[in-house]
């Protein structure tokens, strides 16, 4: 398949890069200011060039990964978020050959976190403005009949370093500094691995599916409380760390539990899922 791979510079992109040059996808890597070797920079707020973008390389499917994905972010920058998180989608949406797909990458956080686990066909009712995004973004792909939105939760995973691994490499130094830290107690997360992620792609392509579908680690924690469990791998005390219900620079609510249930990815024969200790033991080997 040709695919135009958007955000291919970022956490998820990277992975999926990878993944879908190995299958034998001729992939088309865009990214913006972190693009570089065989990513591409474009700024797809420049909507003539994504337009001109998308009608030259005349792709099979665009596999839309780029988004802003800091909620407190996204709350304060509203207009700069639909830029960004919306308003590429709608030229996508417009330009694609009637014959070409799209696959969205989207967000627990389209929910509300009051009636986890989450199906597919679940009300979506979120909570905050990444997720009003995200949701926008949805619909404008949904009306197209054969897209795919792939749902998923707080991702975990290597990146081409330390520091920049996510979740984990975050936590890690928070155990490290042995200064007073606050971490959330109340929300739960389910960290996910980007390979999977990636995989779970490709399986979604190569099944030629279509709809909603969600894909999450199985593993529920705050992230007190995965900071405890980090701290136990590493053998380490952190009592530094002190669990509070919403740690004080935050500007966007969280849903309080956006678990996704995966059953149909799972019955459709795909159940990948990475456990969280042996990401954990990657990310700390990238450690210099
Ligand atoms: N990370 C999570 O925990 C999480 C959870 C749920 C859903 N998601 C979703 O998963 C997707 C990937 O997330 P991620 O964690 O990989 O994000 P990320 O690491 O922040 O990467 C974002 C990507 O978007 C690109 N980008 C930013 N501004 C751009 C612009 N103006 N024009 C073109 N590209 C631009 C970035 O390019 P440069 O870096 O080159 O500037 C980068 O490649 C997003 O849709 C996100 O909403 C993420």
């Amino acid at each position: 398949m040709k695919i135009v791979l958007t955000g291919a510079s970022g956490f998820l992109g990277r992975a999926t890069h990878q993944a879908l040059s190995q299958a034998g996808h001729q992939v088309i890597a865009l990214g913006h200011r972190q693009a570089e070797g065989a990513v591409r920079s474009l700024d797809l707020r420049d909507t003539a060039a994504w337009r001109n973008e998308l009608v030259e390389a005349n792709p099979d499917i665009v596999v839309h990964c780029a988004a802003y994905r800091d909620p407190d972010f996204c709350e304060r920058e509203q207009e700069e978020t639909r830029r960004l998180n919306v308003a590429p989608m709608c030229v996508l949406a417009d330009t694609l050959a009637a014959t070409a797909r799209i696959l969205f990458v989207s967000s627990d956080y389209v929910f509300d976190g009051e009636h986890a686990p989450y199906a597919e066909g679940d009300e979506r009712h979120p909570v905050n403005f990444y997720g009003q995004s995200k949701r926008e973004a949805e619909d404008i792909a949904m009306e197209r009949a054969d897209s795919i939105i792939l749902r998923i939760p707080l991702l975990m995973g290597c990146g081409p370093s330390f520091d920049e691994s996510g979740f984990i490499a975050k936590t890690i130094q928070a155990i490290e500094r042995e200064e007073r830290v606050e971490l959330d107690d109340k929300t739960m997360r389910f960290p996910t691995d980007i390979e999977d992620v990636a995989a779970a792609i490709g399986f979604l392509l190569q099944e030629q599916a279509a709809g909603i579908f969600h894909f999450s680690g199985p593993e529920g924690r705050t992230q007190f409380a995965w900071a405890q469990t980090l701290a136990a791998l590493m053998g380490r005390e952190a009592n530094h760390i002190q669990p509070v219900a919403a740690p004080s620079a935050r500007h966007a609510t969280r849903p309080a539990n956006s678990q996704l249930s995966t059953e149909r990815l799972r019955s459709m024969g795909f159940d990948r899922s990475t456990p969280f200790s042996e990401v954990a033991h990657r990310v700390l080997a990238l450690r210099t």
